[in-house]
């Protein structure tokens, strides 16, 4: 199969072309379409993500046809839509430390999704252990099994490890996964990624030595790990509006960030003026 040619893009070029620029995780949201939708026809596919830097939002667009709704899962968590229908529910999230988001693990656990056919396309960077089998048994535990469940490795927007430029530079094969998914999605293949042992056994180690919590994942608190500084900000509200947690304010007083923080990084990805930065980061996890 032929290859996209490889590009060097800024990710500042990446997120625009993604559409993603001040509209992460959080900005695009349900549309006014959904509350209709729950009372007139069933829509044939509802594609459910998270996306903090771009990839998952790009994934499920890719994977959209023209009778597929996009609905970004922090907007559905805001607006307290937990209960889904249509032919086909499909999710992209990307792996923390091999897991969901937490947002994305408690979304699941209070879901109520009716679909024929669900499937799940979980996007990661580096190393996917045993991510297909832990999304089995969370979705399986919320009374939500999904038909089938894929990874696809994309840019590893991990900061503390991966410069996002030069992992841009990397060919990820992603057209190819992305054919791969729609035909399977397309075929209703139901089928779950295999991994093997080791990767089971390297999620185990992983939490063991890192000591997560995986009900909580990478929860932590935004203002004890992020830095604003004042003297770049030009308080555009990028920020405000990619944090799918609700993290940030614009104040009299310059633009704070304060509460629970899926550590996503969305707003350190989408500050145009780079203003926000680490304090320092958790030590077990970098
Ligand atoms: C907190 C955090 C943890 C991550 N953990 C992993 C991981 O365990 N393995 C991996 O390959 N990539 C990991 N990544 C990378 C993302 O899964 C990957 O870049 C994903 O495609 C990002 O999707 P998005 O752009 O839609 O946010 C992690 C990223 C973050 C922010
Ligand atoms: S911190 Fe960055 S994204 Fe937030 S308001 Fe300031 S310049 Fe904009
Ligand atoms: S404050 Fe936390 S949850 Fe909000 S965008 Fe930044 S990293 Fe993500």
């Amino acid at each position: 199969m032929k290859k996209e040619p490889t590009q060097t893009i800024s990710r500042r070029s990446a997120l625009k072309r993604m559409g993603l620029l001040v509209a992460g995780a959080a900005a695009l949201g349900v549309p006014a379409t959904l509350a209709s939708c729950q009372n007139k026809r069933v829509p044939s596919r509802l594609l459910l993500y998270f996306t903090a830097t771009g990839n998952c939002l790009y994934v499920a667009r890719q994977l959209a046809d023209e009778n597929t709704r996009l609905l970004s899962i922090p907007q559905l968590v805001k607006q307290n839509h937990y209960n889904l229908e249509a032919d086909e529910i499909g999710i992209v999230y990307p792996i923390y430390g091999h897991m969901p988001p937490t947002m994305v693990r408690r979304f699941i656990q209070r879901a109520r999704l009716t679909a024929q056919y669900k499937f799940a396309v979980l996007t990661y960077g580096n190393r996917k252990c045993n991510a297909v089998g832990l999304w089995d048994d969370i979705s399986r535990q919320a009374g939500c099994p999904f038909d089938y469940i894929t990874t696809m490795i994309m840019v590893d927007n991990w900061l503390p490890n991966f410069d996002m430029a030069e992992q841009m530079k990397i060919d990820k094969y992603i057209p190819e996964s992305l054919s791969r998914i729609r035909a399977d999605i397309g075929a209703r293949r139901r089928w779950h990624e295999p991994f093997t042992d080791k990767e089971r056994q390297q999620h185990e180690g992983f939490l063991a030595r890192t000591g997560i919590d995986p009900e909580q994942c990478f929860l932590l608190r935004s203002e004890k790990y992020f830095d604003i500084d004042p003297g770049t900000c030009i308080g555009c509200a990028a920020c405000v509006e990619v944090c799918p947690r609700g993290n940030y304010e614009l104040t009299a007083r310059g633009v704070t960030t304060e509460g629970d923080c899926e550590f996503c990084f969305a707003c350190i990805h989408n500050c145009p003026q780079k203003a926000i930065g680490f304090k320092h980061l958790p030590d077990a996890r970098c």
